[in-house]
């Protein structure tokens, strides 16, 4: 785009995929398949804002006590690897998909101290790599405006409610109220809204299989990382 950027050879520009996109529209298994194709590592943002829900859950701290959250997320070690998700060293792997956590996660998102952490700690990680895939919902738009190739990955709320459910159990209805409120909710905060980031391309997946999804967006990365467009 810049010409600073154009002027970058390709083969040593990192690259970095974004995908953005609303709850269960598949963003997880797209996101790793790319990222093996591509040979990068893959970053789950939600588990991070899932795991300071945890820690704040865990040490009662008040969700919507934004100075105390604050306070929390700055000295919190969180650990996202092969083996799962660990919390000041307590393994959280599962309780950060539970309902607990997925009911106060939209409040500890909307908190601009934890935002900036997380960010921080995600371009750190990015850096630490020479690039990667990153899944979340302001990666595009905040993270790395600048990302090699950006992703919106959505579906039909009721597609995204019958993933879930498959994969979690419960019922679809609920299921797709709550998803249908916890995207209400980060579409309409203030800081990093989830919006499509400008040049986004974007992807339905509610009639795509996964390994058409996954070829698409292998092309575009490809594709953009030889020309050098950023
Ligand atoms: O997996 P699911 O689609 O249910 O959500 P997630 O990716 O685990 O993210 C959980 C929550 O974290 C979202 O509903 C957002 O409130 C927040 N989040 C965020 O604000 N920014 C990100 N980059 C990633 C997640």
């Amino acid at each position: 785009m810049s010409d600073h950027v154009s002027r970058v050879p390709a083969a040593t520009a990192p690259v970095v995929v974004a995908i953005d996109g609303p709850a269960g529209a598949g963003k997880s298994t797209v996101g790793r398949a790319v990222a093996r194709r591509l040979g990068l590592e893959y970053l789950d943002t939600g588990a991070m804002y899932r795991a300071v829900t945890y820690g704040a859950l865990r040490r009662g701290v008040p969700v919507h006590d934004d100075g105390a959250v604050a306070e929390l997320v700055a000295a919190l070690t969180i650990e996202i690897d092969h083996d799962g998700v660990r919390v000041d060293g307590v393994d959280a792997t599962t309780a950060i998909r539970g309902r607990e956590v997925t009911e106060s996660v939209s409040a500890i998102a909307a908190n601009s101290a934890v935002r900036a952490e997380l960010v921080a700690r995600q371009r750190a990680w990015v850096h630490e790599r020479g690039g990667g895939v990153l899944e979340g919902r302001d990666i595009g738009t905040v993270v790395f405006p600048d990302a090699t190739a950006k992703l919106f990955v959505t579906a039909t709320p009721r597609v995204r409610a019958e993933r879930r459910v498959a994969e979690m159990g419960g019922d679809v209805d609920e299921v797709e109220a709550a998803i249908v409120e916890r995207d209400r909710k980060d579409s309409t905060r203030a800081d990093s809204p989830l919006v499509e980031a400008d040049g986004a391309i974007v992807i339905d997946t509610s009639e795509m299989g996964i390994d058409e999804v996954v070829d698409r967006i292998v092309a575009d990365v490809q594709r953009r990382s030889s020309e050098g467009v950023a």
